[in-house]
């Protein structure tokens, strides 16, 4: 097989597909009031693509209250906090999809290119059915088998092996840093999603601005830098 070929596409969910991350953060913000725990857009973006229980445990240690509750009462927490965002995701309809995530899926599986899907996320499955949109993955991570959170490579390595792809020939996409972090330690192409995400191999500001023409010349480009084509 020639190098000029791309193994697999794997996306991440929350804030690349759809908006979640800001449900996410209006979950996260109603439990951190009742908590009196400050907590602001700017805290919550150490939350994004960090797992549930994590996520937790750094907005407590934030509000100074990392040995305030027994393990019992954080899982309550947690659990209150994912039934403000179940509420939340009720919501969520096909017109939620991100401007042109859809058609870019679409157009990258007409190339017969494999597509995954690797979110932490409990909630994923629910989430994808809110779009209408399972059918459009051929492997999803599935969250309560992942050991490692972002940044470690774990997941996207299953999703990769699972899609039978060599993650040094396959694509990631994330808006989160520890997401990018994971993407890059799998030894995959990182495209960011969000202006910040500055280590990323191909950076951009918004979905509007993912085309797959540009993500694939990106990705040639690279590998030819790296020696792999
Ligand atoms: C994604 C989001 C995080 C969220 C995590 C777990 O990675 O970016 O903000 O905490 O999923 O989601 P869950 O739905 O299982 O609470
Ligand atoms: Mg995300």
């Amino acid at each position: 097989m020639t190098s000029q070929h791309i193994e697999a596409v794997v996306f991440d969910l929350d804030g690349v597909i759809t908006d979640t991350a800001h449900y996410h953060y209006l979950a996260w913000k109603q439990l951190a009031d009742e908590l009196g725990i400050h907590f602001d857009e700017s805290f919550n973006e150490n939350l994004k693509g960090v797992s549930r229980v994590e996520s937790l445990t750094l907005i407590l240690a934030n509000g100074n209250q990392a040995d305030a509750y027994t393990n019992s009462e954080i899982e309550d927490l947690a659990n209150r906090k994912n039934e403000y965002y179940k509420r939340l995701i009720q919501q969520l309809a096909p017109e939620d999809i991100l401007p042109g995530m859809k058609e870019l899926i679409e157009e990258i599986r007409s190339e017969s290119i494999p597509v995954g899907l690797a979110s932490v996320s409990k909630n994923a499955q629910t989430v994808l059915h809110a779009l209408e949109i399972e059918h459009l993955f051929d492997y999803c991570a599935d969250a309560a088998k992942i050991k490692q959170s972002k940044p470690d490579p774990e997941i996207f390595l299953t999703v990769c092996e699972a899609l039978g792809a060599d993650p040094a020939h396959s694509i990631g996409v994330e808006d989160a840093k520890v997401g990018v972090q994971s993407i890059q330690a799998s030894g995959m192409f990182a495209v960011g999603v969000g202006s910040y995400l500055k280590q990323a191999d191909l950076i951009v500001n918004d979905t509007t601005e993912l085309s797959w023409t540009q993500v694939k010349h990106a990705y040639f480009n690279s590998q030819q830098r790296r020696g792999l084509s």
